[in-house]
């Protein structure tokens, strides 16, 4: 069974990527969204970089669902599974495995920007878990949380949020979007978030600086999706790939680095801007974080945290917390 709600039109994410950018380009010091890697060249970029030797979170995150998705089937104990980004890979499929044979697992309901990824994933899903209702939602959760189809009373949900992608959110916002997931949540609801964890610096700007470069072509790759979809004329080359760990705020920052004095225009936005020599232009933020810390901020929204498992190496970290 399959179907397929669009919340969100390519038209929508015109206007937003519009605004961001001239947002970004014309503030001091200026930066770019990170939504906007993922055309298909970033996406395919992403994926190189998962498995990349340097780039230990979603090998670490994997171990962690296959030694323990049945305990998180059986804690959760869900007739829904919501999930918020992704939704299609292996890691998926070891949440499906593991809550279907719990044997209450009825619905899953894949949530993503991207509608053409999302299509395509959802459907190999629905293909490969025949009896599985397969419900796709093209949505920003950022923003259209309300919009999905949860409570509907069927059963308790379990909503996932994985692969650190809540890292890539400020802690004012990332506060915000846990308190919106809350209100999507019945009581008694499940709630599975996957975190990176912090660690020795050296590791963390090497997971975001590899040796090969694909993560300097994957913060370039920005660049060439403004010049395609905006017109511009960025040259990705006159940048240079910056990650750097910020001790105090507890996250990478990957940056662009100026390498001249240019000038850039964006066309269809009727935009010119400047960078000068050295210039740093702030791409990601990517927060790691500490047990104690998220229990807290979980606490704020209204979750109780029930379990953290980790890898064995305490790289990564998934934990369940229940909708109080
Ligand atoms: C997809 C946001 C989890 O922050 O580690 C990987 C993105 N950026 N390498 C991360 C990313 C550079 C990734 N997230």
């Amino acid at each position: 069974m399959f179907r397929i709600d669009r919340n969100l039109t390519a038209d929508d994410l015109d206007k937003a990527l519009r605004a961001d950018v001239i947002e970004g380009l014309s503030v001091e010091p200026k930066r770019l969204p990170p939504k906007w890697f993922y055309d298909e060249r970033g996406s395919a970029l992403f994926e190189e970089i998962t498995g990349l030797p340097e780039y230990y979170p979603t090998r670490a995150e994997r171990a962690i669902l296959e030694r323990h998705s049945q305990e998180i089937a059986e804690a959760a104990d869900a007739v829904a599974l919501v999930e918020l980004g992704s939704g299609s890979g292996v890691k998926t499929r070891l949440l499906l495995d593991a809550m279907l044979g719990h044997g209450r697992l009825k619905r899953f309901v894949p949530v993503d920007v991207s509608g053409a990824f999302l299509a395509s994933s959802a459907q190999r899903v629905a293909q490969d878990y025949p009896g599985l209702d397969v419900h796709a939602v093209v949505g920003d959760f950022e923003h259209h949380l309300g919009l999905l189809p949860v409570n509907e009373h069927e059963g308790p949900q379990m909503l996932a949020v994985l692969g650190s992608t809540i890292g890539n959110q400020e802690p004012d916002e990332r506060a915000g979007f846990l308190r919106d997931v809350h209100a999507t949540l019945d009581f008694g609801d499940s709630f599975l978030l996957g975190v990176d964890l912090v660690k020795d610096p050296a590791r963390l700007v090497a997971a975001y600086d590899d040796a090969q470069g694909v993560t300097a072509e994957f913060n370039r790759n920005v660049l060439s999706v403004i010049n395609h979809r905006l017109g511009g004329d960025f040259d990705p080359e006159g940048f240079d790939h910056v990650s750097r760990w910020d001790a105090e705020q507890e996250w990478i920052e990957m940056r662009l680095r100026s390498r001249t004095h240019q000038h850039v225009r964006v066309a269809d936005l009727d935009l010119e801007v400047e960078f000068f020599p050295g210039e740093d232009m702030r791409t990601e933020i990517s927060a790691k974080f500490r047990r104690e810390g998220l229990t807290k901020e979980l606490d704020t929204a209204g979750f109780t945290l029930t379990h953290w498992w980790t890898d064995p190496a305490g790289d990564f970290a998934l934990c369940l917390s229940t909708a109080g």
